[in-house]
């Protein structure tokens, strides 16, 4: 692994009070990683592994990286990912990270097509992550591809794994479901990955080729009325879905966090390519950058109009 010549450099962090506490890009670490695995895991998606001790000890869930091809420049920017998982050493130090990614366009495809040893240019961790209040019931909504930063919420709130440095520690929960929305069976990827931890995942395909034959939200309000424990939401997925799932959370006096999936270009708060239209404190809409600001908001913070 080498670095570049970011390394231990601190990239230029906004304004204290534009991007509120000093967490965005400030423990940056940007470096090359050889890719370790890239395994297919559903259609179209895949799971691609590297070591990064740097950027593993420090990402919190719902925090993403950078990822672009080392050595080349199509796609010459970077594109962001969320932290599917950290992998441990045999100490249990966190020492690697997971991605899972769908394949969409132009380096989604060629990363696809990686061998083991190719090598990626990285950078992160970014963004604020979901953050870790109290629930009885953890309830994660996801839509398409929307299922990758909850692995690495429902190990920390079942007590699995702690991230980041100092290691937090978030109170236990008591029960964590996954409501999760796919357009067909053949789409539908890591739900083992859940289930081995104890999360009650709850499937719907558009088809019905597996699980509710309908919408992921039908899912999520036939949980909620089923539900005897404070439940929180965390979604993350379409913008419709989310903003459904805004609603439904709003309605029944719900906490509720989104994660959005703005396309980024710098992912450190430089390019303002990010923005959305985020409600502030005073009550007026601002945009802000997802990739500084967010990618988690309040469910009630974001106008998905
Ligand atoms: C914080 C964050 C976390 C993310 N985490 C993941 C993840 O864990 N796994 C994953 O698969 N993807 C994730 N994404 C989305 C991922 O960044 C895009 O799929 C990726 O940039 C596509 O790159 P590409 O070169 O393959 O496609 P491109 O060639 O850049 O795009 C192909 C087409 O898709 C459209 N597009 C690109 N990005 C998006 C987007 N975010 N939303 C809607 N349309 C888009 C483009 O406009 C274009 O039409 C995340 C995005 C953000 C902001
Ligand atoms: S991606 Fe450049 S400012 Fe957010």
């Amino acid at each position: 692994m080498s670095d570049v010549s970011l390394v231990g450099k601190q990239l230029p962090s906004a304004p204290l009070e534009a991007a509120g506490p000093p967490y965005f890009a400030d423990g940056l670490w940007q470096g090359t990683v050889e890719i370790m695995e890239n395994v297919q895991l559903a259609q179209d998606t895949f799971r691609v592994r590297f070591r990064c001790p740097e950027i593993a000890r420090k990402i919190l869930p719902g925090q993403f990286l950078m990822l672009r091809m080392s050595g080349c420049n199509d796609p010459l920017l970077g594109r962001p990912f969320a932290l599917y998982d950290t992998t441990q050493s045999s100490s249990g130090a966190a020492d690697g990270l997971d991605v899972v990614y769908l394949v969409i366009g132009k380096f989604t495809s060629r990363l696809s097509q990686a061998l083991p040893g190719e090598r990626l240019d990285v950078w992160g961790p970014l963004g604020n992550g979901f953050s870790a209040m109290p629930a009885e019931h953890l309830i994660m909504v996801a839509g398409g591809i929307g299922q990758t930063p909850f692995l690495a919420v429902a190990r920390e709130a079942l007590e699995l794994r702690r991230y980041g440095e100092p290691l937090r520690r978030r109170p236990r929960v008591n029960q964590v479901t996954l409501c999760y929305g796919a357009r067909t069976q053949e789409f539908l990827a890591s739900v083992e990955d859940f289930q081995e931890l104890g999360v009650d995942v709850r499937v719907s395909t558009d088809d019905g080729s597996f699980g509710h034959a309908g919408l992921v939200t039908e899912v999520l309000e036939s949980v909620l009325d089923q539900s005897r424990l404070r439940p929180t939401i965390l979604c993350c997925g379409p913008e419709p879905m989310m903003a459904a799932v805004a609603r439904i959370s709003s309605d029944r006096n719900i906490p509720c966090e989104v994660s959005l999936e703005t396309p980024m270009a710098c992912g450190v708060g430089i390019c303002f390519s990010c923005v959305a239209k985020v409600r502030q404190p005073d009550g007026r809409w601002d945009y802000r950058r997802t990739c500084v600001e967010g990618p988690v908001f309040g469910g009630q913070q974001i106008d998905f109009s």
